[in-house]
């Protein structure tokens, strides 16, 4: 039986992934080309240096390591500048009803996300005290699509990955659900999260009853 619900964070839970993009956006300006959604998609769920190193490709540029730090650093400041106004009212539509029904039906939740930034996020949105695992960028070495991040979420709750479902909205995090042997929704376009077991188009769309059932585990 499913045990646990393992969350991404951003575009998840709440809508950071346009900070992200928008961070990026105006790092590659700056660098002399632009980066589309289309390409963001590649970004998403994939860790800080890694999604540099894909940016720094896609502008045909190759840095010495001191320049791509820097570069790292200021994307950085730039999302925490967009993040910094954030509270609990940027928290998605449907995740508020999604969790009480969680909690009704004995599941344990973990946070899975690569990002650094997770648990200032997650004060912010006053979620902090809510999950009961938190596994975030600084306690893992590999970054989506490996699965790390969700193995080290079942193993800290004492559960397998067969009885976890991830919830997911990036293409690398629908990867590393599956890799890691556990059952993936999908948030947002199933064009996109084609690899995910189900898709939806955000929290809101289902109820936890109908992921149980749907995961038929
Ligand atoms: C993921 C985001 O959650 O975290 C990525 O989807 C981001 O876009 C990654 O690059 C790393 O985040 P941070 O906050 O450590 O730079
Ligand atoms: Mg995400």
């Amino acid at each position: 039986p499913i045990k646990a619900f393992l969350f991404d964070l951003d575009g998840v839970i709440v809508d950071t992934a346009i900070y992200h993009y928008q961070a990026w956006k105006r790092l590659a300006n700056e660098l002399g080309f632009d980066i589309s959604e289309e390409f963001n998609e590649q970004l998403k769920g994939v860790s800080r240096t890694d999604s540099l190193d894909l940016i720094l490709a896609h502008g045909n540029l190759t840095l010495p390591d001191e320049e791509k730090a820097q570069l790292a650093t200021q994307k950085n400041e730039w999302y925490l500048e967009l993040v910094s106004r954030m509270s609990s009212d940027d928290i998605l539509p449907g995740v508020a009803q999604f969790f009480s029904q969680v909690r009704k039906a004995n599941l344990q939740t973990a946070l899975g996300s690569v990002s650094k930034n997770a648990p200032l996020i997650l004060e912010r949105i006053g979620m902090i005290d809510v999950f009961d695992a938190i596994i975030d960028g600084n306690k893992i070495s590999k970054g989506k699509p490996d699965p790390e991040v969700f193995t080290k979420g079942a193993a800290e709750l004492g559960v397998q990955p067969d009885e976890c479902v991830v919830f997911e909205d990036a293409v690398a995090g629908v990867e590393a659900g599956k890799r890691g042997g556990m059952f993936v929704v999908g948030l947002g376009s199933p064009d996109v999260l084609a690899q995910a077991d189900l898709v939806a188009p955000s929290l809101q769309d289902l109820t936890v009853d109908e992921v149980l059932a749907k995961s038929g585990r």
